[in-house]
């Protein structure tokens, strides 16, 4: 596996960025396969390069062979103001023509478990119930204390060993509190994965999951090992405290 570390001026910058090389991905892997599978992060970072995505790529990527799919979501509905579904409809999927059918939800409003199950099961439809790839490119985003799509630290879902998906229960105080998420499985089954970080709140646990012993840090993003490409965007901020 490669890990590719860039560094931009600001988050506008970043998010430029991040819509080229995803752009370009999607392009490149429709090209050589036909097909791309992409896996949406949540959160609020990925928001620009969304509206970037539209607004500059629109009429460049081919929507029809794209699947979309997501890395976690909240357990609320997708018109609730935490879904990430919402976020990503307003800001990308209700500008370009992507078919509903490559539009790959994770039923939020269902009991997690079940919800859960559901997106397995789609998942294992599309990819091939004994592959061993997932998704062409995943797009991730980093917590303050090191999580990722919703595998936070210390929870169950960090020990699963063959399930692509499961229900996570956030730590006491998040809210929503339930989610459904991909697990390491299904993430380090990826061929690349793109983490997009932003701000001077993130630098100290930027520093932790990407410095030498970041690896045995246990952070749940640090233990994201996509097979081909290992790729982290972030802005000057988060990245002011990076051993150079
Ligand atoms: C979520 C995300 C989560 C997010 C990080 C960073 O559902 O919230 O999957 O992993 O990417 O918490 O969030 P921000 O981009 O809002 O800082």
């Amino acid at each position: 596996m490669i890990r590719d570390v860039r560094i931009f001026k600001d988050q506008g910058e970043m998010s430029e960025a991040a819509a080229g090389f995803v752009a370009g991905a999607v392009e490149s892997v429709v090209a050589e396969r036909g097909r791309c599978s992409l896996a949406l992060s949540g959160g609020l970072t990925p928001k620009g390069t969304y509206g970037l995505l539209a607004q500059r790529y629109g009429g460049k990527i081919p929507w029809p062979s794209l699947d979309l799919f997501w890395s976690d979501e909240r357990c609320v509905p997708p018109w609730d103001r935490h879904s990430n579904f919402r976020m990503a409809r307003e800001a990308l999927l209700d500008h370009v023509p992507i078919p509903s059918d490559r539009i790959h939800r994770i039923q939020g409003l269902r009991p997690p478990g079940i919800a859960a199950s559901a997106y397995e099961e789609t998942l294992r439809e599309h990819f091939g119930p004994a592959s061993q790839h997932t998704f062409d490119l995943v797009l991730l985003g980093l917590g303050g204390d090191g999580h990722t799509a919703s595998l936070f630290p210390g929870s169950p879902a960090l020990h699963e060993v063959s399930r692509w998906v499961v229900a996570a229960e956030a730590p006491p105080g998040t809210s929503p509190p339930w989610r459904v998420t991909l697990t390491l499985v299904a993430l380090n089954a990826a061929r690349q994965a793109l983490f997009l970080v932003s701000g001077e709140d993130k630098a100290q646990v930027a520093r932790a999951v990407l410095s030498e012993d970041g690896a045995s840090s246990g952070l749940p993003a640090a233990r994201v090992r996509p097979g081909e490409r290992l790729l982290w965007f972030l802005d000057r901020s988060a990245a002011s405290m990076l051993e150079t």
